[in-house]
């Protein structure tokens, strides 16, 4: 690109011109990636992924149109390509048959289930792959919550007791890190805690610190058909309006053992995540969560917003924001357009 002239006719001067024109370096598009502050890479995602029972099976998601819950087989065709494009990481989310599901979310720490099966797997077929395993009750729960149901109430500790054996399954399995997304009271400490007794020091975990009781949540919902069946998640989860109680969550995560902190949704919460960032030299992700990826689905698919650009847009204000980190289904679509 040739710069336009450098110099403007004499004539046409202002009488009393600006000493600063910060569209000097705008002019390029060489100068203003000169100046560019924040620069989107495949190394800042981590792919989000639905795995199910089955073989040779794939379903789209209707609320998040290319999606897919994959069938174990499939899942690892969809993990090669992900590593194909130059992501490193995936997170996985199971979708358990409902005859499996309990109140006290048993098939979560089952050696055999869905989750460390697909951990197996990847780690034989995809090595270099790291591998986030979710920890929470709610794709395990007859009930659609984090915990275990006891008159209405979510119990806490009796919780944190079953994620202690879920966390050690996958583990065990081979998880590189486990991510506990309950927001139970002291669960990061008694997983940290229960992996070093057992001799897993190097399995990382990557907390959910700031998880907002969020409307954005609904697609991934009926992804894994994870509804709560009464009530909603705000006894656990944080209220909206709050962002000094992040700092004070994230503090209580670091000091009982997490290796990166994360803040969820990601775009309504872009204050959080800055806050969350000044506030701790650990690693902070954020998590571009099933409803925003659904927004911007859907309005580009109405042809009403330019979907690749507003994708691309909306990350780069996550990482401008201070994600070190992005969780996004959009991973595949973004490595891509890196590329391109
Ligand atoms: C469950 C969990 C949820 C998500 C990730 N882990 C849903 C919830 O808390 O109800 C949501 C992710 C998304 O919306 O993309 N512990």
């Amino acid at each position: 690109e040739v710069a336009p002239e450098n110099k403007t006719d004499p004539g046409n001067t202002a009488s009393c011109p600006p000493v600063q024109r910060p569209r000097r370096l705008r002019r390029t598009d060489a100068l203003r990636r000169m100046v560019r502050e924040t620069i989107l890479t495949v190394d800042d995602l981590i792919y989000p992924l639905f795995v199910m029972e089955g073989e040779g099976q794939q379903q789209e998601i209707p609320s998040m149109p290319g999606c897919f819950r994959y069938s174990l087989d499939l899942l690892l065709d969809e993990v090669k390509a992900a590593q194909e494009l130059g992501i490193g990481a995936i997170a996985l989310f199971p979708l358990i048959p409902h005859p499996q599901k309990d109140n006290f979310g048993t098939e979560s720490y089952n050696p055999d289930g869905l989750v460390p099966r697909a951990i197996r797997a990847i780690k034989q077929t995809v090595p270099q792959m790291v591998v986030i395993t979710d920890v929470a009750l709610d794709p395990y729960s007859s009930e659609g919550h984090d915990g275990i149901v006891k008159d209405g109430q979510i119990l806490n500790d009796e919780t944190v007791a079953v994620l202690v054996k879920q966390a050690l399954v996958q583990a065990e399995a081979g998880a590189d890190f486990v991510a506990p997304s309950d927001m139970m009271d002291g669960r990061v400490g008694a997983i940290r805690q229960a992996l070093d007794a057992e001799g897993w020091i190097n399995v990382s975990i990557l907390a959910y610190s700031a998880k907002y009781a969020s409307a954005y949540y609904g697609p991934f919902r009926d992804a894994l058909d994870s509804a709560p069946k009464f009530g909603d998640k705000k006894t656990y989860q944080m209220d909206a309006a709050n962002a000094r109680e992040a700092l004070k969550e994230v503090d209580l995560d670091i000091a009982e053992g997490a290796d990166i902190v994360m803040v969820k949704p990601a775009l309504a919460y872009l204050d959080v995540i800055n806050r969350m960032k000044k506030h701790t030299n650990l690693p902070v992700a954020a998590y571009n969560v099933s409803g925003e990826y659904a927004m911007i689905k859907a309005a580009g698919q109405q042809g009403w917003i330019d979907e690749q650009k507003v994708m691309l847009e909306t990350l780069t204000s996550m990482k401008r924001a201070g994600a070190n980190l992005i969780l996004t289904y959009f991973a595949k679509a973004v490595a891509l357009a890196l590329r391109a």
